[in-house]
C-alpha cells in the first residue's frame, strides 16, 4: 500500500518526527511510506499551484494518509496551518474525502491534546476516517516500549486500510451564521488615560466583521489604542524550528518581527488579539505571529498583564480553541479577561459586548485583578519547569538564566514547611493509638488554619 505522510516540520527531513516515520518504513517494508513535506515547503506549495496540485495527487493515489508533526504552541506549525487553509481554500477537499488517516506528533507534551483534537477536527471536516493518534514524546524511540508502541499503532493502521472499519465522526460541522454587524453610535466611552492598550488583529478585508469589530473596540474608548494588523508587519516565514534562538533569543530571520514585539509588546497594559475562525482556529497568519514568539524561548513576553479576544466566527463550537485561549493567557501569566465573537448575531448585542470587554479590562487593569491559573496553567508551567531543568536545559540557555532568576524553579521537593510537617505527623502515626487519634481528627485539624484566617483577616 502506498501511504501519504504529510510531514508538518518546518525543518522538513531533519526533523525528529521523520525519524520515527522512518522507523516505521523500517519495520513495515512492504509499504510504501511517501514522504511530503508541507511545512517545508510551504512557500513553494502556496505559490507554485502544480506542486499544489502534485501533492493533492499524492493523497488521491495513496491508501492512506498519516498526519506527522511536531508540535508548534498548542497546535500544528503555521506552515502546515496554512496547506489545511489552502485545502479549502483551493477546493481541494475531495481528495482527502473517505481516506483512512491518523495523525502522529512528537512534543514534550504540552499541550499536545489541543493540537490532536485540532487534526481529528480537521479529519473530520475532510470527510476522512480517522482512526486516532499517536502523541510521542520526542523521546520515545529510545526506549523499547517506545517503539513497540509506535509500531503496534502504525500496524493498526495498516490493517485499519485494509478491513475499512467503520469510524464515526467526533466533531460535528461548523455552522457558520453570516451575520454583517453594523456597529452603532458609542454612548460614554472607556477612560483609558495612562493605559498602554494594544491590539493585534488579523484583518485581511476592512468591511468584514472581524475590522467593524476592531473599529467599535478602539471608539470604545475616550483615548488612545495602537491597533496592528499583524498583515502588515513585515513577518517573512513561520518558525523553523532551528532553535538558533535558544542560547540567546537571536532569531535568524532578518525581517522585522522580533523588533516589533521588542519595541512594542513587552510593555502593554493590555494586549487583545482579533481575527476571523480559519477553520478549526485563528488564522496560520495569526498562528505564524505566535510562533515566532518562540524566539523568546519558553519565557512570558510580559507578566501579569490583561489579554482578551475578538473574534469572527463560531467559536462556541469550537471548544478546543477556546481552551487554548484560556491556556495561552494562563500559560503567558496573564488574565483573561474575555472573549467577544459575532456569534450573537444582533448588532446591538455586540456593541454591548465589545463595549463590556473595554470596560472590564480597564477596571481589572487598573486593579491588578489577575484570576489564579487553572490546571491549564500550573500543569503548563510544571511541564515547562521540569523540561528547562533538565533535558532542555541545553540549548535553552536563556529560558535556564530566566527561571532561575525569576524563582519558576519551584519544586515541592524543596519545600522545607511541608517535608518538616511531614516527618513529624508520619513519625506520630508510627503509634497505632495516635494514628487513631489523628485519623478522627483529619477534618477539623486540616480547617484550623483557614478559620484562623476567616477570623482574622
Ligand atoms: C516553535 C516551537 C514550538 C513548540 N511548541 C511545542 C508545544 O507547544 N508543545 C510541545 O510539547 N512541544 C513543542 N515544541 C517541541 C517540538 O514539538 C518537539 O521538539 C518536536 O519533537 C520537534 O519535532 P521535529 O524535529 O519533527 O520538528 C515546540 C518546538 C518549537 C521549535
Amino acid at each position: 500500500m502506498k501511504i501519504a505522510v504529510l510531514n508538518g516540520s518546518p525543518k522538513g527531513e531533519i526533523s525528529v518526527t521523520v525519524q520515527y516515520i522512518k522507523f516505521i518504513q523500517k519495520k513495515f517494508p512492504l509499504h510504501q511510506f511517501k514522504l511530503i513535506n508541507i511545512a517545508h515547503d510551504i512557500i513553494k506549495i502556496e505559490k507554485n499551484q502544480s506542486l499544489f496540485q502534485d501533492v493533492i495527487n499524492e493523497i488521491k493515489t495513496a491508501d492512506g494518509v498519516i498526519w506527522a508533526f511536531p508540535l508548534y504552541v498548542f497546535l500544528v506549525a503555521s506552515q502546515y496551518k496554512r496547506f489545511i487553509e489552502l485545502i479549502w481554500d483551493r477546493g481541494a477537499g475531495d481528495a482527502f474525502k473517505d481516506k483512512y488517516a491518523c495523525a502522529l506528533s512528537t512534543s514534550i507534551h504540552f499541550f499536545d491534546h489541543t493540537a490532536h483534537n485540532y487534526m481529528h477536527a480537521v479529519c473530520d471536516d475532510l470527510g476522512m476516517r480517522y482512526t486516532g493518534f499517536l502523541s510521542a514524546d520526542m523521546d520515545d524511540i529510545f526506549t523499547d516500549e517506545g517503539r513497540a508502541t509506535l509500531l503496534k499503532w502504525a500496524g493498526d493502521f495498516l490493517v485499519a486500510i485494509e478491513k475499512k472499519p467503520p469510524v464515526g465522526r467526533a466533531y460535528a460541522p461548523l455552522i457558520h451564521n453570516g451575520f454583517a454587524y453594523t456597529p452603532g453610535q458609542v454612548d460614554g466611552k472607556v477612560d483609558n488615560t495612562g493605559l498602554k492598550i494594544r491590539l493585534l488583529a488579523d484583518i485581511e478585508d476592512e468591511k468584514s466583521n472581524i475590522a467593524k469589530m476592531v473599529g467599535r473596540f478602539v471608539s470604545a474608548f475616550n483615548g488612545n489604542v495602537e491597533v496592528t494588523n499583524i498583515r502588515d508587519v513585515n513577518i517573512k516565514g513561520g518558525c523553523l524550528g532551528c532553535m538558533q534562538c535558544a542560547f540567546d533569543n537571536i532569531c535568524v530571520y532578518k525581517d522585522d518581527f522580533v523588533n516589533f514585539v521588542n519595541s512594542t509588546m513587552r510593555d502593554q497594559d493590555i494586549t487583545v488579539y482579533a481575527g476571523p475562525i480559519r477553520d478549526r482556529f485563528l488564522s496560520a497568519r495569526t498562528k505564524m505571529y505566535w510562533d515566532r514568539c518562540f524566539f523568546n524561548g519558553h519565557v512570558p513576553l510580559q507578566v501579569d498583564k490583561q489579554i482578551a479576544f475578538l473574534v469572527s466566527g463560531p467559536l462556541s463550537q469550537i471548544a478546543n480553541l477556546r481552551e487554548i485561549m484560556q491556556a495561552m493567557a494562563e500559560v503567558g501569566q496573564h488574565n483573561l479577561a474575555g472573549v467577544v465573537t459575532d456569534e450573537c448575531a444582533d448588532s446591538q448585542q455586540l456593541d454591548a459586548l465589545i463595549d463590556d470587554l473595554a470596560g472590564r479590562l480597564v477596571d481589572y487593569s487598573r486593579n491588578k485583578y489577575l484570576k489564579p491559573a487553572t490546571f491549564l496553567g500550573v500543569g503548563g508551567h510544571k511541564i515547562f519547569r521540569d523540561a528547562i531543568w533538565a533535558r532542555m536545559r541545553f540549548p535553552f540557555d536563556a529560558d535556564y538564566r530566566y527561571y532561575e532568576s525569576h524563582g519558576y524553579f519551584d519544586f515541592p521537593q524543596q519545600d522545607e514547611r511541608y517535608l518538616e510537617f511531614n516527618k513529624q505527623m508520619i513519625k506520630m502515626i508510627q503509634d497505632p493509638r495516635m494514628k487513631e487519634m489523628v485519623r478522627k481528627m483529619m477534618k477539623t485539624e486540616m480547617i484550623k488554619g483557614y478559620q484562623k484566617i476567616v477570623e482574622t483577616k
